[in-house]
């Protein structure tokens, strides 16, 4: 087998799961008590900004009383030591990938301690509710909203994750339904760069069938033992 130097990770929402993060479409996840098109959407944001911010104000709450768990731990220690290329690549805007000593990451659909200005464009680590309007903390502006990717708009630093597919040998996907593109087709752009692939998840996704490999189990077993047999343990 080709031996590994570049390795890109896509991370999803069952990376946190056992962290006591929701997920979105496993059994009680959060799609089920909130319909995405009611609270993920410019238009939900038009519609009803109370609604979303309050959404997004308990959300951004609750993951501030969550630890990081084993997966995140693995994969900071495999960013860590890794000698070649590597990108983790999240969907999740929770931050716990940096919290266990993540470093060379990204977040495609933003992160849910950031408040974007609508009239200034910049944005502020934010770590309290936004409902009650308070000011850009660089405009003054009572125009900020979650820094989070809404269903309709472009994920972030696409450029970026594209080139580094492009580069990797070795695409892993991680606790991912596969249900949401574009993060659910870089598998496919990976193989077809020649990459392997593998996925690391409770159950098949989606894409399973475009994974060389998928190893099935709960993150924090599953994650930690890929961790181990890269680093040669
Ligand atoms: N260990 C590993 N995988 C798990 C675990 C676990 N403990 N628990 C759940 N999973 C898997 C589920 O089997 C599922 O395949 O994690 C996946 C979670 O899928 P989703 O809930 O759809 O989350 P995700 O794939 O991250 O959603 C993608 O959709 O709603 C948008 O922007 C949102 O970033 C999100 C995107």
């Amino acid at each position: 087998m080709v031996p590994v130097r570049n390795i890109v990770i896509l991370t999803g929402a069952g990376v946190s799961a056992e962290s006591g993060i929701d997920t979105f479409r496993s059994a009680g996840g959060l799609w089920e008590r909130h319909r995405p098109e009611d609270v993920a959407t410019p238009e939900a944001f038009a519609r009803d900004p109370d609604l979303v911010l309050a959404f997004y104000d308990m959300r951004r709450a609750a993951i501030q009383e969550k630890q990081p768990n084993a997966a995140h731990e693995a994969l900071a220690r495999l960013d860590a030591a890794w000698p070649g290329e590597l990108l983790i690549v999240t969907q999740n805007i929770d931050d716990l990938h940096e919290r266990a000593g993540a470093r060379r990451m990204l977040h495609m659909h933003g992160e849910h301690l950031n408040a974007w200005c609508r009239a200034c464009d910049r944005r502020s680590r934010w770590l309290g509710p936004l409902l009650d309007r308070p000011p850009c903390p660089q405009c003054g502006a009572a125009a900020l909203r979650p820094d989070v990717v809404w269903f309709g708009e472009m994920p972030y630093r696409m450029d970026e994750i594209q080139a580094a597919l492009r580069r990797c040998d070795l695409f892993v996907s991680i606790g991912t339904s596969g249900a949401v593109y574009p993060a659910a087709g870089f598998v496919r752009d990976a193989r077809d760069l020649g990459a392997r692939t593998l996925e690391l998840n409770l159950e098949p996704s989606q894409g399973s069938a475009w994974f060389h490999e998928s190893r099935l189990g709960p993150a924090t077993e599953v994650v930690p033992a890929w961790v181990d047999e890269m680093l040669g343990q």
